[in-house]
């Protein structure tokens, strides 16, 4: 456990119970529910309990190290309570951790991270409410590095634009026709990147328009050995033989409908399937959602030297209605492939209007 400015402001005696609550979290199962220990401290430094989390529907490490204290008859009034995960603010199947602290006459509440979930987190506003001191941020590297699969269902996952263009911006002709507006290089190039990612997503106007596999192929045509998770997003029913719903062989590659037209919410979902980086395909009425939420930190332009005229347009509204509310973003990469130019892009955060 390394020092940082924040952890000048815990005693040594703090900080070594910190380091013994990292050890006991470890004694909890790896789950739906955080790891996380506790040390409860006289104020001479003594320790006076020590509990852990251990599995859903358990009582919190908090609510553990007093329940040890009592069973001991130590007087925890005054005492400090020193924790891997700052207390919970919430009522779930067990009682807030926060007001169990107050409750007892903690004085004083050191803890590493802060708590991510919008339900449980609040606690250490509460206990400051409450007239407690607390420090928080504490070894806190230690403290992600012990809750990063747990932390990461908490953020949401990168998120990757591909858009196949003509060079006047459309993605289907007047009748609906779209494939293949780019060409093989342009086609290969994208199987790549699908076959780095975790999921696919399309809403339900493309899987109605083209019945599209979104599998991850290979050059010669066979699919590559990490298939992605093919999500369809859209409250229409995607129809029972529609290629999407295809087993295959290879790892990955399952199929799930989310109806939430909330982006946000759809996201959460994805990350909590263990999702990092995604990759949405459209339609255009999707990507346009997408864009105007702020949700893209990618896009990907497979520019084709064609044009059509009329057709669909690659992107609809965002929600823009003069030129300075435009979105700023900027060229990242581009690259020849045969015919046609991909170009990245990325939001440019140095601009105010900006996704994001
Ligand atoms: N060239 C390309 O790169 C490319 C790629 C894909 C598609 N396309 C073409 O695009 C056309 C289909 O595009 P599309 O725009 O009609 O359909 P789409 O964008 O694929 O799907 C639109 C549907 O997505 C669902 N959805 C879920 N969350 C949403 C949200 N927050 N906001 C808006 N919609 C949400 C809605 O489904 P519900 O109405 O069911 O709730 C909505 O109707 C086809 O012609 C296809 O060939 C081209």
């Amino acid at each position: 456990m390394s020092r940082t400015d924040r952890d000048e402001s815990v005693t040594a005696a703090e900080l070594a119970a910190l380091n013994r609550a990292f050890e006991l979290a470890r004694h909890g199962p790896v789950g739906e529910n955080p790891q996380v220990g506790a040390v409860l401290l006289a104020p001479s430094g003594e320790v006076l309990a020590e509990g852990w989390h251990a599995g859903a529907g358990t009582p919190h490490a908090e609510a553990a190290a007093l329940t040890v204290a009592a069973g001991a008859r130590r007087a925890v009034l005054g005492a400090t309570a020193v924790v891997t995960l700052e207390p919970c603010n919430h009522i779930g199947r067990t009682p807030s951790c926060a007001k169990a602290l107050i409750d007892a006459g903690v004085r004083r509440v050191v803890y590493s991270v802060s708590d991510p979930n919008p339900v449980a987190a609040g606690g250490a506003e509460r206990l400051r409410a409450a007239g407690i001191e607390v420090v928080g941020g504490v070894a806190e590297s230690t403290g992600r590095e012990l809750l990063a699969d747990w932390l990461a269902a908490f953020t949401r996952p990168y998120v990757i634009v591909k858009i196949a263009q003509t060079l006047d911006a459309k993605v289907a002709a007047a009748d609906g026709t779209s494939r293949w507006i780019t060409g093989d290089q342009a086609r290969v190039h994208a199987h790549q990147v699908r076959a780095e990612v975790d999921a696919i997503i399309v809403g339900t106007g493309t899987v109605l328009a083209d019945d599209p596999s979104l599998t991850a192929r290979l050059p010669d045509g066979s699919l590559a050995e990490q298939q992605p998770e093919r999500i369809v997003l859209g409250s229409r029913e995607t129809p029972p033989g529609a290629a999407v719903r295809r087993v295959n062989e290879m790892p990955g590659g399952g199929f799930i409908q989310l109806s939430t037209p909330d982006l946000g919410q759809a996201l959460d979902v994805l990350a909590g399937r263990g999702h990092r980086r995604v990759l949405v395909e459209g339609g255009p009425t999707l990507a346009s959602a997408f864009l105007r939420a702020g949700l893209v930190d990618e896009l990907h332009l497979y520019l084709a030297p064609l044009l059509l005229g009329g057709g669909t347009t690659a992107v609809t509204d965002l929600g823009i209605a003069t030129l300075a509310q435009a979105q700023h973003w900027q060229i990242a990469a581009t690259q020849r492939l045969g015919e046609d130019l991909l170009v990245i892009a990325k939001p440019n955060k140095e601009m105010p209007c900006s996704p994001e």
